[in-house]
């Protein structure tokens, strides 16, 4: 069974995780996902790859502590099995010279872009990130956007870290500061993407997000991941996860999202009541 090499919190709610599974390292690329189940009972939930190394066999992910497979993972440790770990699935971001590219990152979306960073900025664009955090704590990775982009900003509702405010406008004001703008890559939690694509549709720049509905089989069988994008029913599995923010169907989104919303309480409950010390 894959294995953990390295299971660390970056900030108070976000985790890393780090596996050896080298059939998938060898494979990765900027945008894709693997499917986890962190124990045999669990359920089988995606994350995103937040970088590789073919060498040594690694895949890392980052992920946001929301309910029981989250806070499942979050207990595991350095030499500890998992009984699934499955990728890379999706279909890899686009990456191109494309010119400016603004990107915006938030919780886990803040590692789950940096292999897109370090993809756009070796393809010769000038990159520049936009990190939202809720506050100065919980932003991480500072260093490594700052390694490779032309410029990072920060985003965060207590106004810290110099920002003015929620990712929308300082984004608004990094399009016409940085105009022209070839395209901004959203990827953190729905209603960031949701917000971003809404700054920039009065520019009409080209907004790609990375949907995050809930998934099950991670290849296109079961349908969990069902979303309307172009006007057509996708499957965010393996037309996704990037698609054209300004052709998201995001009210179908978010309530799709919200479907086992009661049932997620009620198991996060029990396991705190049953499977914690
Ligand atoms: Fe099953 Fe996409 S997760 S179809």
């Amino acid at each position: 069974m894959p294995r953990i090499l390295t299971r660390e919190r970056l900030v108070p709610n976000v985790h890393l995780l780090e596996v050896h599974a080298p059939e998938v390292a060898g494979k990765c690329r900027p945008g894709q996902f693997v499917i986890v189940m962190p124990d045999e009972k669990g359920e089988r939930i995606p994350l995103s790859i937040a970088d590789w190394d073919a060498g040594r066999g690694s895949v890392t992910a980052v992920f946001l502590l929301v309910g029981t497979s989250t806070r499942k993972l979050a207990a595991l440790k350095a030499g500890d099995e998992i009984p699934v770990f499955v990728g890379p699935l999706g279909r890899p971001s686009e990456i191109g010279a494309f010119g400016t590219v603004v990107l915006v990152a938030g919780c886990f979306g803040i590692g789950a872009l940096w292999p897109t960073a370090r993809a756009l900025k070796a393809a010769g664009n000038r990159v520049v990130a936009l990190i939202d955090a809720k506050a100065e704590h919980l932003a991480y990775w500072k260093d490594r956007y700052r390694s490779v982009c032309d410029r990072v900003l920060f985003s965060s509702r207590d106004h810290a870290l110099g920002s003015e405010g929620f990712a929308p406008r300082p984004l608004e004001k990094l399009l016409e500061a940085e105009a022209p703008v070839a395209r901004v890559i959203a990827v953190g939690c729905t209603y960031l993407m949701y917000a971003s694509a809404q700054a920039t549709r009065p520019a009409g720049v080209k907004t790609i997000v990375s949907l995050n509905p809930i998934m099950v089989d991670g290849t296109g069988m079961c349908g969990a991941c069902r979303c309307t994008a172009e006007g057509k029913t996708k499957f965010a599995c393996v037309d996704g996860p990037d698609f054209d923010g300004h052709q998201v169907d995001w009210d179908e989104l978010f309530m799709r999202r919200r479907s086992y919303f009661d049932d997620e309480i009620r198991s996060l409950c029990r396991y705190e009541e049953t499977e914690l010390p």
